[in-house]
């Protein structure tokens, strides 16, 4: 039994594709799958959703265990028979020159040679959503090949992976104590996630000292994960005994610093803030004074 012809916007999804290996009673199966994905990190969980007719399934429902290979654009001949006829129709294993087997490590099922990845998984869960049948592997092994390139499927047909998309960060070239700061704050982070304010008067910037650098920078702070950034920057402006009232409107600076050679992805989300009546506020700059702080305005 096969699944039902998708419709336009259905096909619209873009996946990879991966080859799921199963054990039957008369010898190893493959299957096409685009529905297939990891979903958990500890531990590293697969998630596959397989159509109730298919050998695969009925196979992994009595062995418990199956692989994961995930294609590779020189696979588009492998995909196509084994998503287009069943175990039941056709040993597609055993098909002459089109699959290369290789010996798994953890599990008894064997895996595919020349995929990008491929993953040896124990069938942690099952449970029927719809017409498919989720099934959740525990990965026992897991290794890639970095010479091959990943096979893309949308809208019925195959594609490589196109070049990847420059960010559309803002460059900005900052003094190496600067970018040094940032890089401290960050240390393995891909990105330092600030939340800052604004406060402009007569084209001057407001702007504070840093409490563990000499730096002048405008009133910003790093949150925690999870926790609220308007109200971490009203918390943090209070600590300061900046009176200012703060805009509710967030504003997005995504900017990479760059010292030479050196760089550090900033996000600063910014508030645009009011002095209130009562405050002592001296200090402010010329934004032109500074390349980060110019980059923020
Ligand atoms: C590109 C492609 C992607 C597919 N993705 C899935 C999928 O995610 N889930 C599924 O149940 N069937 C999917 N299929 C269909 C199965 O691969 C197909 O029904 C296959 O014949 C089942 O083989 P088996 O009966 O030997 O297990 C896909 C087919 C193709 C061609």
């Amino acid at each position: 039994m096969s699944r039902k012809t998708p419709s336009k916007s259905e096909r619209y999804f873009t996946t990879g594709l991966a080859m799921i290996t199963s054990r039957g009673n008369n010898g190893p199966d493959v299957m096409a799958a685009e529905w297939v994905m990891q979903i958990s990190y500890h531990p590293v969980l697969i998630g596959a959703f397989i159509h109730e007719g298919s050998q695969t399934l009925k196979n992994i429902e009595r062995t418990k265990e199956f692989g994961i290979n995930v294609a590779s654009q020189d696979q588009t001949t492998g995909v196509n028979i084994a998503g287009g006829y069943s175990g039941t129709e056709l040993d597609k294993l055993k098909i002459k020159s089109i699959f290369k087997l290789i010996k798994p490590q953890k599990i008894k099922t064997p895996l595919i040679a020349d995929c990008t990845i491929n993953v040896e998984c124990k069938l942690v869960k099952k449970q029927k959503l719809g017409d498919h049948v989720m099934i959740v592997g525990k990965v026992v092994d897991i290794r890639h090949d970095e010479s091959k390139r990943p096979l893309i499927y949308h809208k019925g047909r195959y594609f490589g992976l196109g070049s990847a998309i420059e960010q559309d960060r803002v460059k900005v070239n900052v003094h190496k104590d600067m970018l040094e700061f940032f890089k401290n704050i960050a240390r393995e982070k891909f990105v330092v996630k600030c939340v800052g304010v604004v406060v402009e008067s007569k084209k001057k910037i407001l702007v504070i000292q840093g409490s563990k650098t000499a730096l002048e920078m405008i009133p910003f702070s790093i949150p925690s994960p999870g926790i609220n950034q308007r109200d971490h920057l009203i918390k943090f402006l209070k600590h300061m005994k900046l009176e200012l009232r703060v805009e509710d409107i967030p504003i997005m600076k995504r900017l990479i610093l760059k010292n030479g050679k050196n760089i550090q992805r900033v996000n600063f989300v910014l508030f645009k803030g009011t002095i209130q009546k009562s405050a002592k506020i001296t200090k402010w700059k010329s934004p032109t004074d500074n390349s980060l702080i110019s980059s923020l305005i």
